[in-house]
């Protein structure tokens, strides 16, 4: 998951100094696509106006258990109810021991009786009140009733002191929150994919490129967001729309394609070469467009591109590297082939002479071969031989 789309998101925000900072974690919560609503307690109002938060969030906040207006609206048993997680920030010391034992005396305690959500707790306090023994207590008895917490964090706090008990900051709390959500096969992995054809200028008005669809490649991108994993898709030119967890980046040439495959294997843990990448560019791009002058011919001098999969699998050793192999005969012989020429970890091979699977369908069927073994994937919708292929990859890297 690498956003909220689709979830309810119950922000609380306690009587702490750092309460200043809930508009920016409304904000980037919001940024990632949740509905967020807002709780505050009567002293978190000391610290920032109920109006800047309902103005940021979007919704009215929610601050009274007992009125029958905001109870008539959305009462506090449907707002619990509506909440897929809930995020209590800042919680002061006071309010960790309110939920420790189970006071129902605000909205804040009795939606947090009423929920069934995951909640989070970013504590923020002075860093004696958060090492002292009842704190503490609170703390690991919070934690084993399977409350999680994020931080506090270290350093220089409101008053001077230095120590435990400063606010997590919102980006973190946000990327902390999204990695706990992440609970598949996949998760905290970053992978790059490369998708689509890439297009060869020739001049202004002409380029040399393929059929490739990108189909693969992006179902490929959807996969692994499915998975868990943090996604870059780096596409040439196709026409299709990349889910929306994906990080794409669009590209055309080959040289343009290798130079951001680069860019975001920097921090990736897996590479996918599943672009049809030209194997020749023209020598030299016309700046104008080259008519027709020639009567019986024209020659286009072509040099070679360089090879993206095994340029990366190089630099970038101690990442998995998968590539696909389309092949029109001895599909698996030539598939072998560039495993071990272009030194990668896995090869997909795929027959595109036959017309049912391969370029721009949407069903396809693959060999995955490593040195060790080949797989044979029965004929299916691409997003689904990509799932498998994806659950083959999660598996091998988890084991490395
Ligand atoms: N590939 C690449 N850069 C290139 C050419 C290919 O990264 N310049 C990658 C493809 O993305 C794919 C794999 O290499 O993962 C195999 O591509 P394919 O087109 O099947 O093979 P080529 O290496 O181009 O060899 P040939 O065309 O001779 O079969």
């Amino acid at each position: 998951m690498q956003n909220f789309s689709n979830k309810n998101v119950l922000l609380c925000v306690t009587g702490g100094i750092a309460a200043y900072k809930s508009a920016e974690i409304i904000r980037l919560f919001k940024k990632d696509e949740a509905d967020v609503r807002v709780v505050m307690t009567e002293s978190a109002k000391e610290f920032i106006t109920p109006l800047t938060l309902q103005a940021v969030s979007g919704n009215e906040i929610h601050d009274s258990l007992l009125d029958i207006k905001a109870e008539s609206a959305m009462g506090h048993i449907e707002l619990a109810k509506w909440a897929d997680l809930i995020l209590i920030a800042p919680c002061t010391a006071d309010s960790m021991s309110k939920i420790v034992y189970g006071r129902a005396d605000d909205l804040m305690g009795a939606l947090i009786l009423a929920s069934n959500a995951e909640i989070f707790i970013a504590p923020a306090m002075n860093m004696n009140m958060w090492l002292d023994k009842t704190t503490q207590e609170n703390y690991k008895t919070l934690l084993s009733r399977g409350f999680s917490f994020i931080g506090p964090a270290e350093g220089e706090q409101a008053c001077g002191d230095v120590g435990p008990g400063r606010m997590v900051e919102p980006i973190k709390i946000i990327e902390l929150i999204k990695s706990a959500l992440n609970q598949g096969p996949l998760s905290g992995k970053t992978i790059t994919i490369t998708a689509g054809p890439t297009r060869e200028q020739i001049d202004p008005v002409r380029f040399i490129s393929n059929n490739s669809s990108g189909k693969m490649g992006y179902a490929m991108a959807s996969a692994a967001v499915e998975a868990g994993a943090i996604v870059n898709l780096i596409s040439g030119p196709v026409t299709l729309l990349a889910d929306k967890s994906v990080n794409l980046y669009k590209v055309n040439s080959a040289d343009e394609m290798l130079e951001m495959s680069i860019k975001y294997m920097e921090d990736a843990d897996v590479f996918i070469g599943c672009a049809a990448v030209s194997d020749y560019k023209s020598m030299d791009i016309s700046d104008i467009k080259i008519k027709k002058e020639a009567a019986d011919g024209l020659n286009i001098h072509l040099k070679k591109n360089k090879d993206i999969l095994s340029t990366i699998a190089a630099k970038y050793p101690s990442a998995y590297h998968v590539g696909f192999a389309a092949e029109t005969n001895n599909v698996d012989f030539n598939a072998k082939e560039k495993l071990v020429s272009k030194k990668v970890d896995m090869i997909i091979s795929n027959d595109v002479s036959n017309t049912a699977i391969g370029f721009d369908v949407d069903d396809n069927e693959v060999n995955v071969i490593t040195n060790k073994e080949s797989i044979f994937l029965k004929k299916d919708k691409k997003i689904r031989i990509a799932r498998e292929i994806l659950n083959i990859i999660s598996m091998k890297i988890n084991k490395k």
